[in-house]
């Protein structure tokens, strides 16, 4: 009996590999990034690429075991799901409000540890932020979402009046 499941389980496996998810492997920058919106200070977007970017950009860097279905499934997922709450690779679609609320979001989700995804950093365990990557986007949400509200007020930057990219709303 057990033979007779686990051959079942066995042909169940080798049919999901012809299943071939699309692959997230876009251009990650484009003129439509967060770049384009607010300052992104380089420890910041080193960040963003290490352990928000496999699904929350238009490029995903996949790791050989993404292969194996259902894990590329799986991942593939995640994707969509990420991509449709945030693309730090295009926010075009976002409304000033909308951009300034998830800023909000981002800094709740890295603070109570919900982000990046635990599923996740269980696997790409260097994607795991440590305390004081936290509170360095934290700093960085706030800093973001004043720029957003009083563009001029950033020291340092041309005075300017908004994203060089306009916004929605
Ligand atoms: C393994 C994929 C994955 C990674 C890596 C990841 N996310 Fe997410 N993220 C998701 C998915 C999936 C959702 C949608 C969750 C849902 O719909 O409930 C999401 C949702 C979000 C949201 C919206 C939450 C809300 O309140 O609606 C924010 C903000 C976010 N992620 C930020 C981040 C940040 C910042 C990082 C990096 C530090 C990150 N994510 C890394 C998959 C991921």
């Amino acid at each position: 009996m057990i033979r007779k499941i686990l051959i079942v389980f066995l042909i169940l496996f080798l049919a999901l590999q012809f299943i071939r998810p699309a692959r997230n492997t876009g251009v990650a920058s484009s003129g439509s990034d967060i770049t384009h919106y607010v300052h992104v200070p380089d420890t910041v977007m080193h960040i963003l690429i290490t352990s928000c970017y496999d699904c929350h950009s238009n490029h995903t860097e996949y790791p050989w075991y993404t292969n194996i279905s259902p894990i590329g499934l799986w991942m593939r997922q995640h994707i969509n799901h990420g991509k449709k709450a945030i693309n730090f690779s295009d926010l075009s679609s976002f409304t000033k409000k909308k951009l300034d609320h998830r800023f909000g979001d981002i800094a709740e989700q890295v603070e109570k540890d919900e982000m990046p995804l635990p599923s996740y950093t269980f696997i790409h365990t260097y994607a795991k932020l440590d305390s004081g990557q936290v509170k360095l986007i934290k700093s960085w949400t706030d800093s973001a979402r004043r720029e957003l509200a009083f563009p001029k007020e950033i020291p340092g930057r041309e005075a300017q009046k908004g994203a060089s990219v306009p916004l929605g709303g």
